[in-house]
């Protein structure tokens, strides 16, 4: 594990602007852009710039290749991967509303199911139905109805799905958990008496890299998640129960409790720099999407289930916290065309069977084909089919933009301060943001 550590430690540096060294063992995004840069494209085919923020490790090789094969099956046109860096689009999403707002949208661009694209872009006037274009490719029955609900707004769709992640995954290391004689903890209490194991064994029970901090916004949500049920859990964002309600107060003192037990240099790090903890045997315990299954499985070479394990985040069990990637088409664009050739090789099987066991996720297509896809994968396939789903907040689902950047702000300050009523107070004044 350490030499495979080693040899991808240069990959999770940068967290800012795309650079050529973002990753040294997967081409270089910069080839692309340089043989994208003519405005028409190859000389019979036309240009198709895809806007999302994978790129460096454990974020780029599902859509690399994904280019790959939308290139094979269209050479006539060319591929600019303008993708920005910085996890949850912490920086993407900056750029891409400048853009937006400067009527210069890319071809396409990566964007959540759920309130991002409905109350964002969708809302503004600022895409195109696509709802003859599902039709068209008989997609209709192929992805979940829940899926194309997070993709629809007043019975258009907007956009299509390129897959499922899962967001409350605890990934463990196994040689930890055995060495220390531990077993996976299901309840909030078995959790902390597993952490105070490890911590006086001299081990960081839960590794955090919120250096950018919707990670920490994403173990939040977990926790509120398991106090309140998924119920509950949509009831908040509806605002029909207040974020003073007494189970909003006991998710935050969990909370609290929780991040007592992180690495001290959690605010300088990312989160592949976290799930490097973990790899490593420094920490135990990494609460991430599972973009991260694609991080230790793909670049650090990690074993599933012989040298990382997962389980659901304690007392989430039975339900999925859902964050879906998806493209769309813009308005105002003028290679509608192009476009479409590309969303219809992301949404094919093909397409989505290319991309998903690099990134982590599953696909989004019900009759994709698990044979493609390792334990963890064919695990939370059956999981998202038998789970309740529960809308991301720190991936753009539950709630708009504007508040989300809103709480990520307010648990920023929390980690650091630890005051409840002031986090609660900033909880329950965001909220005008969600009607
Ligand atoms: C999420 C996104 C994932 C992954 C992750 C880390 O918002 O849905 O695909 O990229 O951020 O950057």
């Amino acid at each position: 594990m350490v030499v495979a550590l080693a040899a991808c430690n240069s990959d999770t540096s940068s967290d800012q602007e795309t650079s050529p060294d973002d990753s040294n063992d997967t081409p270089d995004t910069s080839e692309q852009e340089a043989e994208g840069t003519s405005d028409e494209g190859n000389d019979e085919g036309g240009l198709v710039e895809i806007f999302s923020w994978w790129t460096g490790a454990g974020e780029e090789d599902g859509l690399l290749a994904l280019i790959d094969l939308f290139e094979q099956e269209h050479p006539d046109i060319t591929v600019d991967n303008a993708a920005v860096s910085g996890g949850a689009g912490t920086n993407a999403k900056a750029v891409l509303a400048t853009r937006m707002q400067g009527d210069d949208p890319p071809s396409t661009f990566q964007v959540h199911g759920g309130d991002e694209l409905n109350e964002g872009w969708v809302a503004a006037g600022k895409m195109q139905p696509i709802t003859s274009f599902f039709e068209e490719q008989e997609w209709m029955d192929k992805f979940p109805e829940d899926l194309i609900d997070m993709v629809s707004k007043d019975g258009e769709i907007y956009s299509v799905p390129v897959n499922i992640h899962r967001g409350n995954v605890i990934f463990y290391n196994m040689e930890v958990f055995e060495e220390h004689n531990i077993e996976v903890p299901t309840t909030f209490d078995e959790f902390f008496e597993v952490a105070d194991q490890l911590q006086q064994a001299g081990v960081t029970p839960l590794a955090l890299g919120d250096k950018e901090s919707w990670t920490a916004t994403q173990i939040f949500e977990n926790i509120l998640l398991g106090v309140l049920g998924p119920d509950d859990y949509d009831a908040l964002f509806s605002g029909d129960i207040p974020f003073d309600d007494d189970r909003v107060v006991e998710a935050v003192e969990l909370f609290e409790q929780t991040i007592n037990y992180v690495n001290e240099d959690h605010a300088s790090r990312n989160w592949q720099d976290a799930a490097q903890l973990v790899a490593n045997g420094d920490a135990a315990m990494l609460n991430m999407g599972d973009w991260a299954k694609g991080y230790f499985s793909n670049d650090l070479d990690l074993a599933t289930n012989e040298d990382f394990g997962y389980f659901p985040y304690p007392e989430t069990d039975g339900n999925f916290m859902v964050i879906t990637d998806t493209f769309g088409l813009p308005d105002g664009i003028d290679n509608e065309d192009d476009v479409k050739d590309f969303l219809a090789v992301l949404g094919s099987v093909e397409g989505q069977d290319t991309f998903n066991p690099l990134k982590g996720s599953i696909p989004a297509r019900v009759d994709a084909d698990p044979a493609n896809y390792d334990e963890y994968g064919q695990d939370t396939m059956e999981d998202f089919t038998n789970s309740r789903l529960a809308p991301s907040l720190a991936h753009g689902s539950a709630a708009p933009e504007g508040y989300l950047t809103k709480v990520n702000q307010a648990v920023n300050i929390f980690v650091t301060q630890q005051d409840t009523d002031n986090f609660i107070n900033t909880l329950v004044n965001a909220a005008a943001d969600l009607q």
